[in-house]
């Protein structure tokens, strides 16, 4: 272990969002130890993690946040400066079909970070000083008609056990910081996209279906809207959150790409037109967008999220960095090379 560096504790860095946050930290920052704490349920993924194997300023812990001993023997081998707490049940319909184990990770899981944090820190006399950043969805605020967007004051009306998972976690957090004082903060972002994410969310999806020439499957009408945000935006934010955001403030992360999930599917079977027109030939189709069904829609299935991030932006100076174009396209081209293992035109 680098001794002196301060130590980060980040949970769930082996799941998309995580794994992308640790390679940007390590890319970014030198002077930092990471301690990456995450279960590898069927989300977790080492592979993700390839560009920290072996570094010394890296160490990855195979275990669950909610095993209170485990998270108490982190705590006393290392002086944790900060947690940024990614870990979490991540996926709506696993909700939807089983939710104890969104309840067990997502609220216990966090409640066993807080406790064990709230105690070494407070006998230290760092309470105040050492962060708890709080990993969020746009989700929490429920669903939204046509018009407006969700602000950071925004009341939390979640619609479906893994949203009302995430919010109860939330609402834990922010009573650690009204009842004891702790330097809390909450980052809730819109829909993330980009490499290393797990083929059951919907942009994988569509691709790998596509790559295999099966049907790929949209629920409902597919109007559905979702505001995508690139997954390295999101990380900037995050730093910029856990850096430099006040004690005890929220802050929403959006992309400013409010598209409905039937018109992502036909943009990604566009680029994969692209890139892969020998298997469209070889298969008697003109676009992959023909292999495009509609399936029954979701239970309680959100109309449409959309978050107003102007408070990230004005405090903090952060803006997204990727257009929704170029960031999909980038998308695309990684799955194709990761699956197929050629390199993307
Ligand atoms: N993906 C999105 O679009 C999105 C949007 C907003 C917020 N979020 C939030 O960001 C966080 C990360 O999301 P993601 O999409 O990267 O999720 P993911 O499912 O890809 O990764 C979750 C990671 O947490 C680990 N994990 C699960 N249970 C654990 C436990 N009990 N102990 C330790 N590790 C455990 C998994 O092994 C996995 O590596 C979550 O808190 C999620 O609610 C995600």
């Amino acid at each position: 272990m680098s001794a002196q560096k301060p130590v980060l504790l980040i949970t769930g860095g082996a799941g998309f969002i995580g794994s992308n946050f640790l390679r940007y930290m390590h890319e970014t920052y030198q002077n930092y130890h990471l301690v990456n704490l995450d279960k590898l349920t069927y989300a977790g993924n080492t592979a993700n993690l390839d560009l920290l194997e072996g570094a010394v300023n890296y160490t990855f812990i195979e275990g669950d946040i909610a095993d209170e001993q485990l998270v108490q023997r982190i705590f006393a081998k290392y002086d944790i400066h900060g947690v940024i707490h990614f870990a979490a049940e991540s996926h709506v319909d696993r909700s939807i079909q089983d939710s104890k184990q969104f309840v067990q990770t997502n609220v216990l899981g966090t409640l066993t970070l807080l406790q064990v944090a709230k105690q070494d820190w407070e006998e230290k006399g760092v309470l105040k000083e050492r962060r708890f950043h709080q990993i969020s969805t746009d989700e929490v605020y429920g669903s939204l008609s046509a018009e407006g967007k969700f602000s950071e004051d925004t009341p939390y009306d979640p619609r479906n056990p893994y949203s009302a998972s995430k919010a109860g976690a939330n609402l834990l957090v922010k009573s650690f910081g009204y009842t004891y004082g702790m330097n809390i903060v909450i980052s809730s972002s819109s829909n993330n996209y980009g490499p290393r994410q797990h083929t059951e969310k919907l942009i994988p999806t569509i691709i790998s279906k596509a790559l295999k020439l099966e049907e790929i499957p949209i629920y409902g009408d597919g109007k559905n809207i979702r505001d995508w945000l690139y997954v390295e935006d999101h990380c900037r934010g995050l730093d910029a959150i856990f850096h430099h955001a006040p004690p005890f403030s929220t802050y929403n992360i959006g992309g400013g790409n409010e598209v409905q999930n039937l018109e992502i599917a036909k943009t990604v079977c566009s680029l994969l037109d692209e890139i892969k027109p020998e298997l469209l030939h070889e298969n008697s189709l003109t676009s992959f967008q023909e292999l495009i069904t509609h399936t029954k829609d979701r239970l309680g299935h959100d109309r449409r999220y959309a978050v107003d991030d102007t408070k990230l932006r004005q405090d903090l100076g952060w803006e997204p960095q990727e257009a929704l174009s170029t960031g999909l396209r980038k998308t695309v081209r990684w799955y194709v090379e990761q699956w197929e293992g050629v390199t993307a035109p």
